[in-house]
Parts: structure tokens; C-alpha cells; sequence
């Protein structure tokens, strides 16, 4: 007789994921909706599971996936409920022959509708106005009231145009932006015209843009990729909004540019070394903060969960997983 796999589920995902996993294995999952595991309940907890279907608040590091496969069952597959997953170590988890999947596609739309509710929050000052009214500050229409950045017509700058940068443009595009960008490889030209984008060295986009909002992967490549130098490189009215990853921003540096007036405003749903936030943030006017809700629909996490156990149970059928990160350990090619 086959045995059945052993699965580990990390946080609470939609309902709609744990039925195809329990079709096929011994799901062992923490249901406590908000409860995150600390890396040694992780690492207590994940050795002797065939699958880990992860989330981004998961360290799966060079350790921890040692860790589980030093045990038997042997650990085969990471499904990670994300798009991005530099909470991976893949690398290490390619060289142990462990496969790894990720969500993309289907959270870009909402994702991108964050961005943009984002950087119109900021600009109009959205958040601030609304607590002045709830705080019965609000004694009549005025003038100067609440006055912010227009949106229309502004220079929207791109620092990586992925599939979720492409659809930050198109929402641009309804409000007459003029869109630039900058990415480490540049867009066929059919896409540029497509989505009305104009390719910058990325000093050029800082320089020129209005609202520059971060669109790029998190790797060794693109850490501190906006710090004090390309902060400085930003025109003083400039906003700046991540919906991408926090370590893409030198935080420190950028509650220092927000202090001393070289930039206007940030709208952040993502932190340098999230949960936490530099305490400055959290008393500074001119910044919105969000919890990293950027593909927060339910329709969207529903998606992304369901799309996470189908790459687990293709593995676990020996069909190849349709979002696998490294298809060389399963001896597929990269297409
Ligand atoms: C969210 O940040 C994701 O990577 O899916």
C-alpha cells in the first residue's frame, strides 16, 4: 500500500485549499486564523512532512529545510501561497532536490488596484483627512483644507514593471499619467506601446517622477535597491508607495528623506523587517501604512490558496506542478 503523504499547512488559508490535500495525504495544519508560527515552532514542527504548503511569513532557510530532510518522510515540495517567495531559500532547497512553487498571476489585478488605492490615499491624504472628521475636527469647508497632490497628469515612474507593474500602468493610463520606468530588463517595445511606457536608466525615473512606486522581485539584487542616494534623486514633492517588498527600501533611510523634506510622502504595505515598522513611520503625517494587504479580496487569497494545493497535489501525482520555481529537480526544463 502507498502511504499517504504527510502535509504541513502553516497559518489558516481559505477553506477551498484543504480538500484537494486531504484527498491525498494526512494534513496536519494550524487552523488559528492570525496565528503565525515563530521560526522554532517551524522548525520544531516541520521535520517529517513530505509537503510544506508555506506562507510569506514563513522562513524556509538553509536550516529548516536541512532540518526536514534529514527525517523520513524526506521533505519533497514547498508550496508557497505567494507570488514572491524570498522567504525561500531556493538555492539550498534546489541543491536538496525539494521543488518549489509559487501563486503568480492570479493576484495581480488586485494587487495593483492596492497600489493605486494606495498612491491615491497618500496623495490625497485620504487617511488623515478621515481621522480629522472622526476626531470632530471638521468645522466647514475651507479653502487650504486637506489640500494634496494631484494624481491626473502626474509623471508615474516604475521601478519594475513585472505583471503587476504592467497593470499599475493601465490604471495609470484612466487617469492620464505619464508613465516611465525603469526595469533591469527592458520590455519588448510592442509591450511598451501596449501599456504606454517609456523606458529610463532608473536615475532618470527618480528624477522625473511624481509618484515612484516599486513594482521589482525581492532578491540580493534589488535590496536597498531605493536608499539614501536615489531618495536624494527624488524631487521634494515626490511620493513614493511599495506594494513589492519592504528590504527594497533602506527604511532608515527613507524615515530620514521623509523628515528632512527630500521627499513629500510614501504610502508602504510592505516593511524592511516586517511585522515592524521604524516607530518614526507611525507618527509622520504624510505616510500611509497598510499591513501587507496588497492581494487582500477574498476571491484573490481563495485563488492563490487553491492554486498553492494544486501545484502540492500535481507533485504528489507525478504531473509537473504549474508553478514549479526550479522544474530541474523534477528533471523538467524551464518551458
Ligand atoms: C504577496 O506579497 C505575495 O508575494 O503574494
Amino acid at each position: 500500500m502507498v502511504e499517504r503523504p504527510k502535509i504541513l499547512v502553516t497559518q489558516k488559508v481559505p477553506d477551498p485549499a484543504y480538500p484537494p490535500l486531504e484527498a491525498i495525504g494526512d494534513v496536519d495544519a494550524n487552523k488559528e486564523e492570525g496565528v503565525i508560527w515563530s521560526y522554532a515552532e517551524l522548525l520544531r514542527r516541520g521535520p517529517g512532512h513530505d509537503y510544506i504548503y508555506s506562507l510569506l511569513t514563513d522562513n524556509i532557510d538553509a536550516e529548516f529545510l536541512e532540518a526536514c530532510t534529514a527525517t523520513t518522510p524526506r521533505l519533497k515540495m514547498v508550496a508557497n501561497m505567494a507570488v514572491g517567495f524570498n522567504n525561500i531559500d531556493i538555492e539550498v532547497a534546489t541543491r536538496l532536490g525539494i521543488a518549489v512553487s509559487n501563486t503568480p498571476g492570479v493576484l495581480s489585478d488586485t494587487t495593483a488596484d492596492l497600489a493605486f488605492a494606495l498612491l491615491m490615499a497618500t496623495a490625497r491624504r485620504i487617511p488623515e483627512a478621515e481621522h480629522f472628521l472622526r476626531a470632530g475636527k471638521y468645522t466647514g469647508w475651507g479653502p487650504l483644507l486637506f489640500c494634496g497632490a494631484e494624481v491626473h497628469h502626474a509623471t508615474l515612474g516604475l521601478i519594475g514593471a513585472g505583471r503587476i507593474g504592467k497593470i499599475v500602468a493601465k490604471r495609470a493610463s484612466g487617469f492620464d499619467m505619464k508613465i516611465i520606468y525603469y526595469k533591469a530588463h527592458r520590455m519588448s517595445r510592442e509591450d511598451e506601446e501596449t501599456y504606454r511606457m517609456t523606458y529610463m536608466p532608473i536615475e532618470d525615473v527618480l528624477r522625473q517622477a511624481d509618484f515612484v512606486s516599486i513594482h521589482a522581485p525581492y532578491m540580493l539584487a534589488t535590496h536597498h535597491l531605493i536608499g539614501e542616494r536615489e531618495l536624494m534623486m527624488m524631487k521634494p514633492t515626490a511620493i513614493l508607495i511599495n506594494t513589492a517588498r519592504g528590504p527594497i527600501v533602506d527604511e532608515k533611510a527613507l524615515v530620514k528623506a521623509l523628515q528632512n523634506g527630500i521627499i513629500a510622502g510614501a504610502g508602504l504595505d510592505v516593511f524592511e523587517n516586517e511585522p515592524a515598522v521604524e516607530p518614526e513611520l507611525l507618527t509622520m503625517e504624510n505616510v500611509v501604512l497598510l499591513p501587507h494587504i496588497g492581494s487582500a479580496s477574498l476571491k484573490t487569497r481563495t485563488l492563490m490558496a487553491t492554486m498553492a494545493s494544486d501545484n502540492l497535489v500535481a507533485h504528489y501525482e507525478d504531473k509537473r506542478p504549474p508553478n514549479i520555481l526550479n522544474p530541474k529537480v523534477l528533471g523538467y526544463s524551464f518551458f
